[in-house]
């Protein structure tokens, strides 16, 4: 039973690590001031498990540091602290009444306790605002979601500023790191670790979308932290529109994080009788460092996110970087039949295959065949790839409309659009706003039409813009609502598709890496990690993707050398192992490729089927080295297998370690090497005790000084003996 009751108006959410108490504060008597009747949700604790008996104990107000006539500090411990009495902290939740009143004023009601879930009502009882503060946290994992509801009970419309789904404080430390991600297309996921200055740090996306920019996840720790080891609190929003997350390190020395949908400037919009859920924040503790902070989100993804988790996808191969828009049933028959020989289970026909796509100016927004070049429809071209032995899939973008498409021209409305101000394309189009509903009709119409005419088992859901004249006019005084319902409208036809089509699966892309988060990962399978697949690249972007993804969620694909947006050149088997350390796909144009490429390519295909079980669904360990620049390895335990990719893409330094050191086995376990490029140093049916490749680790000869440049290197072991 995850949440018990401590003692009134006291609760704990109880994880098989962690404990995160919280509740209601009561008057301690100690303030100068009066704030009689203002309510105070407050964290108690969050960090290392506490015995049951020791839960009341740790329940006690802290002492407020630093009171004075110009500041309180008490809110840093609050649930979701409010724009309203002696606060002057980022709120939580900050609205606008009837007549420009402002300084929400909450009361607790009650509490509607379930046995893994809990909600806290709280009301202004004034303007007849119910706020519903909610604590979930399912067995077996140590993440704890929260989120918020408000319900307008008054005569008069809410606005709200911010409503965000929570904020956690981190307990007091003597310095606050923080770690996360920022990025640009095709150049995700770059990890950065700084000291979290005194102020408020806010990591934002204004795009309508997760953003290429940053993710909606941070890591704190006291600076002492290592992969291995140390203390990290973690907050991620599960949410795939604009959003905004902020560190508030305090002058006194303390951390709060909150965080939520939407973005300074839009604000949310409640009619009176209308009722509104925020999407998830998550909260992770744990004391094994990053490493089992990244574990711990993977296992939370596929426990209680991905919609199919224990399927192994398919190794897939997209036409992209092969085509362009240049797709014709010939070229992509050509290509299907290399793809299957070489190993692909899927392919999919990227853009350029509908209405008079031909270019990225036109076309977009008319879902049919383009009649030109599929005169007769795609059943021929789909056909022909299931005979080949493959499923067949299809790019699409649905939320986007190019100026010139039949679709614009009737339904020039249809876009985020304010009366009398431009429509700035980006890569020539408009976004249509999926807050209407005659529009999510239209989409779930004729995808679900699409789906089942050609059998698709798989769809490449792009979205290649960002928001822009962000405007609903129909919408009157909700049109801001529009930045949270284009977003609810994209998971509504998800789902609805997902429904209508339960063998569907779905890739989720934005230009790349626009749009991953924990909200489109519950209607998707995988993302598209980048539209940079260059090999060396990748490793930095995949590096910081797994921080919080799982590698099961990574496509990556093995594309052409040189790279089309690098022109480096990087040998094959490198591109391979780079990929493997994901969901592999192929995305060249594998036409072109020698016998020799090709075959060393169907045997690398073959081996990762061999290795898929492993990298898609084991336990990661990321072994050192900064990847991408310096050697490095990814490790994945799955049961007794132990799989390997080893890095090295060039090698300055005479003094770097020559060993590789495993991590998370059982120490007393004896393992067997079963597949092995480490030549004498680790050869196939070689024994080694867990301790001894712990502990003093293996000789890789890709990490030897005086090797040519990108060597990597795959290495299999299995537990066979368990003391
Ligand atoms: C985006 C995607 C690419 C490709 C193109 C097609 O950039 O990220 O993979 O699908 O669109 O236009």
């Amino acid at each position: 039973m995850p949440i018990i009751p401590v003692a009134e108006r006291t609760w704990a959410a109880v994880t098989p690590a962690s404990t995160y108490l919280f509740g209601v504060e009561t008057d301690t008597g100690t303030a100068p001031d009066t704030d009689a009747g203002d309510v105070r949700l407050v964290q108690w604790y969050w960090g290392p498990r506490l015995p049951e008996a020791a839960l009341a104990e740790a329940a006690l107000p802290p002492t407020p540091r630093q009171r004075s006539g110009f500041h309180d500090p008490r809110d840093i411990h609050e649930l979701l602290p409010v724009d309203g009495g002696r606060r002057w902290g980022v709120p939580s939740l900050q609205a606008f009444y009837e007549g420009g009143v402002r300084s929400v004023e909450l009361s607790f009601a009650e509490a509607v306790a379930g046995t893994d879930e809990i909600e806290l009502v709280l009301r202004d009882e004034t303007y007849g605002l119910r706020v519903g503060v909610h604590v979930r946290c399912a067995d077996g994992t140590d993440v704890v979601e929260r989120w918020v509801t408000v319900a307008n009970e008054g005569a008069a419309p809410v606005r709200f500023g911010r409503l965000d789904s929570g904020s956690w404080a981190v307990p007091e430390r003597s310095a606050y790191r923080c770690t996360g991600v920022y990025g640009a297309w095709a150049y995700e996921t770059q990890l950065q670790r700084a000291e979290l200055p005194v102020g408020e740090t806010t990591f934002t996306s204004r795009t309508g979308t997760t953003s290429h920019r940053a993710n909606p996840w941070i890591m704190v720790d006291a600076g002492d932290a290592t992969e291995e080891s140390g203390e990290v609190w973690a907050v991620a929003l599960a949410w795939s529109g604009s959003w905004r997350l902020t560190a508030q390190h305090r002058p006194e020395g303390d951390l709060a994080v909150t965080c939520g949908f939407g973005h300074d400037g839009p604000s949310v919009h409640l009619a009176p009788g209308e009722r509104l859920r925020t999407p998830s924040a998550l909260g992770l503790y744990g004391d094994g460092g990053y490493g089992a902070a990244s574990r711990a989100w993977h296992a939370y993804t596929r426990g209680h996110v991905l919609p199919a988790p224990r399927e192994e996808r398919p190794v897939l191969y997209n036409s992209w970087e092969a085509t362009g828009f240049d797709v014709s049933e010939s070229g992509q028959l050509e290509l299907a039949a290399r793809a299957a020989e070489v190993g692909a289970e899927l392919f999919v026909v990227d853009d350029g295959w509908f209405g008079t796509r031909d270019r990225d100016s036109r076309g977009l927004g008319d879902w049919w065949p383009n009649p030109g070049r599929f005169p007769d429809g795609l059943t021929r071209l789909f056909d022909g790839v299931r005979a080949l032995g493959m499923a067949a899939g299809l790019w699409v973008e649905p939320e986007m409309v190019n100026p010139d498409s039949d679709l614009y021209r009737d339904r020039p409305d249809w876009v985020l659009h304010h009366p009398g101000r431009r429509r700035d394309t980006m890569r020539n189009q408009l976004v249509l706003n999926f807050a209407r509903t005659d529009v999510r009709e239209w989409a779930i119409g004729w995808l679900d039409a699409l789906v089942g005419e050609y059998h698709l088992a798989y769809l490449k859901w792009d979205m290649n813009r960002s928001f822009s004249q962000a405007g609903w006019p129909e919408a009157g005084e909700r049109a801001d609502m529009l930045w949270s319902e284009h977003t609810d409208g994209v998971y509504a036809v998800m789902d609805e598709l997902r429904r209508r089509r339960p063998g569907l699966r779905i890739e989720s892309c934005s230009g790349g890496g626009g749009r991953v988060d924990l909200g489109v990962l519950r209607r998707t399978d995988q993302v598209w990690t980048s539209d940079n697949t260059d090999a060396r690249d990748r490793q930095a972007i995949q590096h910081g993707f797994s921080y919080l993804y799982p590698a099961g969620t990574m496509s990556a694909w093995v594309t052409d050398s040189p790279n089309p947006h690098t022109r480096r050149r990087v040998p094959l088997r490198y591109r391979f192992h780079v990929a493997m350390a994901g969901v592999l796909g192929l995305g060249g144009n594998l036409t072109a490729w020698s016998a020799e490429e090709f075959d060393e390519a169907a045997g690398l295909v073959e081996a990762y089927k061999a290795i898929r079980p492993v990298v898609q669904h084991g336990r990661l360990h990321r072994l050192g080295g900064t990847p991408g620049l310096t050697a490095s390895a990814v490790q994945y335990v799955l049961d007794d297998r132990v799989v390997v990719l080893a890095y090295n893409p060039f090698s300055p330094d005479r003094r770097a370690p020559r060993r590789l050191r495993l991590a998370g086995l059982d120490p007393e376990a004896v393992y067997e090497v079963v597949t092995s490029e480490a030549g004498a140093t680790a050869p196939v049916g070689s024994r080694r005790h867990g301790r001894t490749l712990t502990a003093l680790g293996l000789i890789l000869p890709s990490f030897l000084p005086n090797g040519p440049d990108y060597r990597s290197e795959l290495l299999e072991l299995r537990r066979v003996r368990t003391p």
